[in-house]
């Protein structure tokens, strides 16, 4: 088992090794306490893992109260949202209680948000299920809900207590799944790490927990620096911009993985055609891409994801950021008017 410290508002352990769901009712008892734990989890995860789950969860003394959704993206809502804060108020969790989230990011996003606004607040540990939420999304505090206008409108920064990767788990992930969390990790190495990017190039199977350790730690670092993204953390944005647009405009039959794959090669080819990076760079990332079975392009048009972008995160006032590469291994945030960004997507495209 390997374990990364995060030193944000709230310090807390991601550990990462086979095994360790039946290992985390006890560990999230010691680190967080109570009597009641809510287990929130997708259809899909709870018939592989509930049961599990709420075993090990019992074992530590908690009394649980399971609140299962539907799987997928499209349930990343408000309505669900409230059935989750709902089933916590039925469920008489009080602040000492603790949130157990099973599952990918989808499920982590949103009950990290019922973590964070129930009560003003409660215990919350992530088990994450999926390669992605494993390398990113559960660690770093963001927690989201979508709006029928744009992806992750609604959230708040909410660091989890404690942290379980449990890669066993990923045995039964679909290969298309499994490759979405390979974008996340080519992204990782195309802001910072060149090193990376190269071990990228070699399969991996056999060594997961080297890999989810390498990709959290180097997320650890950028939000340990920048908790809530006023500077380095925007790094992590690379692909994103477009990507959400995608994946708003798809109605979110393409996968976040999928569609962050596509967002890293417009977004280098349009560097690239713009003189930021040269044409090798994005040539690589397009090549990383592939490696993965990840989609290189889009049919949502240039019009779309301009119109996407205006109601994206990465706004202010007028000017959008999007973060472009100079080289494997270094980007940068660029500042675009509205027009520069619409004539830097058609470019892009
Ligand atoms: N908070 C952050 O910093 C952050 C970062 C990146 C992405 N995200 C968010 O994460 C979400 C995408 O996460 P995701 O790719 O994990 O999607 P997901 O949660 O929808 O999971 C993908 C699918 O895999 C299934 N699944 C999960 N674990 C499984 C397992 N072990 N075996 C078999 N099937 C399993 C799920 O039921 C689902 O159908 C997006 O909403 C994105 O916005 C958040």
């Amino acid at each position: 088992m390997r374990s990364v410290s995060v030193y944000t508002s709230r310090e807390y352990t991601v550990y990462i090794g086979g095994g360790l769901l039946s290992e985390a009712g006890g560990r999230i008892m010691a680190v967080c306490g109570g009597e009641t734990a809510a287990l929130i989890t997708d259809d899909i995860v709870n018939k592989l893992y509930g049961d599990a789950a709420e075993r090990s969860l019992r074992a530590a003394g908690y009394a649980v109260a399971r609140f299962v959704f539907p799987h997928g993206e499209r349930s990343k809502t408000m309505e669900t949202y409230t059935a989750i804060l709902r089933a916590l108020a039925q469920a008489k969790l009080t602040r000492q209680d603790v949130l157990v989230a099973l599952g990918g990011g989808v499920v982590g996003d949103m009950a990290g948000f019922a973590a964070a606004s129930y009560l003003r607040g409660i215990g919350f540990a992530q088990l994450p299920t999926t390669l992605l939420s494993m390398v990113d999304s559960s660690v770093g505090g963001k927690t989201a809900v979508d709006l029928p206008e744009g992806k992750n409108l609604a959230g708040a920064f909410y660091q989890p207590h404690i942290v379980l990767c449990d890669y066993e788990t990923l045995d039964t992930l679909p290969a298309e799944i499994f490759n979405d969390g390979c974008a996340e990790m080519i992204k990782h190495g195309v802001i910072l790490s060149a090193e990376l990017f190269a071990i990228l190039k070699e399969p991996m199977q056999s060594n997961m927990e080297d890999i989810i350790t390498r990709n959290i730690t180097i997320k650890r670092d950028v939000v340990t620096a920048d908790e809530h993204e006023t500077g380095i953390r925007k790094l992590l944005n690379f692909g994103h911009t477009l990507g959400h647009g995608i994946e708003k405009h798809s109605d979110y039959s393409v996968p976040h993985g999928s569609a962050v794959a596509i967002g890293m090669v417009l977004a280098s080819r349009g560097a690239a055609r713009a003189g930021f990076c040269d044409q090798e760079c994005h040539l690589e990332i397009t090549e990383a891409v592939r490696r993965y079975h990840l989609p290189t392009a889009t049919d949502i048009t240039p019009d779309q994801l301009i119109d996407a972008a205006f109601f994206d995160k990465k706004r202010s006032g007028k000017r959008i950021t999007l973060i472009l590469p100079e080289r494997i291994g270094k980007c940068a945030a660029k500042d675009f008017s509205l027009d520069e960004f619409a004539d830097f997507v058609r470019l892009a495209v």
